[in-house]
């Protein structure tokens, strides 16, 4: 649940390296990535397809030990934990959102945003989930099964029930990805309003990188670059030099 000890990173990697396979046929999928994600801000993480970007996600997230480094989560260095006490670990302090909701079709949406504390061995709190299904703006909805809802409705779900633990940082994968363009506006006004929250979310779409406070840029394994208060014209501008960014950390 909440703690009241307030990191000043929710999220910390550094050294992060994954590496698959071996030898020449190597890929190093992530090649010694440092990145501190202040608590309360909302970065986009961009990247070309095969950058890491989701090999990131999950290493953060500790579905996946990386090969070296560290990942720091609200002060805690989980890297080196048990699978069984890096699970714990997500199910109470890790909220995620997918591409494409993963919502229980056989449970209300009420039913799906209490899941986490069920799942965390706690009482389902009516209240505190009732209380996130309104902050979403779903109050009418509560229960509705997910067949029922549009997309956006459904994507407005998942980000309740990623909340309900109380969660130090919440990965987002292309959580837009399956939207169309006015409702992914409404679920980036949505994750954006959560300035209490730290927000990590994987994007392709320039337009939904402009949402976030910063912009980190991954180029083959690497951050290649970062920026503040994007604009899409902007992020757009930068994923189509990113070679040139590339060029420039080289030579720093
Ligand atoms: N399980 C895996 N086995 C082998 N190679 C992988 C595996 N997962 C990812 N990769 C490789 O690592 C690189 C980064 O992949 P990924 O993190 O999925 O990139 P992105 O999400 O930016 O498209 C790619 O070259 C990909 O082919
Ligand atoms: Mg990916």
């Amino acid at each position: 649940m909440n703690t009241s000890t307030q990191a000043p990173f929710a999220l910390e990697v550094s050294g992060l390296t994954r590496t698959y396979g071996e030898g020449v046929g190597a890929v190093h999928a992530l090649a010694g990535v440092d990145l501190a994600f202040p608590s309360g801000t909302f970065t986009a993480v961009m990247g070309p397809s095969g950058s890491g970007k989701s090999t990131f996600l999950t290493c953060a997230a500790g579905l996946e030990r990386p090969t070296g480094g560290a990942v720091v989560i609200d002060g805690q260095e989980i890297t080196r934990w048990s699978e069984d006490d890096r699970t714990r670990f997500r199910r109470e302090r890790i909220g995620f959102v997918f591409q494409g909701f993963h919502l229980m079709p056989y449970l209300t949406a009420e039913q799906n945003v209490g899941l986490p504390l069920r799942l965390a061995g706690h009482r389902p709190d009516r209240a505190r989930v009732r209380s996130l299904l309104e902050r979403v703006g779903l109050s009418d909805r509560a229960g509705h099964l997910p067949g029922t809802l549009s997309g956006g409705q459904q994507q407005r779900v998942a980000i309740a029930r990623a909340l309900v633990t109380g969660p130090a940082v919440i990965l987002a994968d292309e959580p837009t990805g399956s939207l169309d363009s006015r409702t992914a506006h409404d679920v980036l006004r949505l994750l954006r309003s959560l300035d209490d929250r730290t927000v990590v979310m994987v994007t392709h779409d320039p337009v939904a990188a402009a949402y976030a406070d910063s912009v980190v840029f991954l180029v083959d394994g690497r951050v290649a670059g970062r920026m503040d208060a994007p604009t899409a014209d902007a992020v757009a501008g930068q994923m189509a030099h990113l070679d040139d960014l590339v060029a420039v950390e080289a030579a720093s």
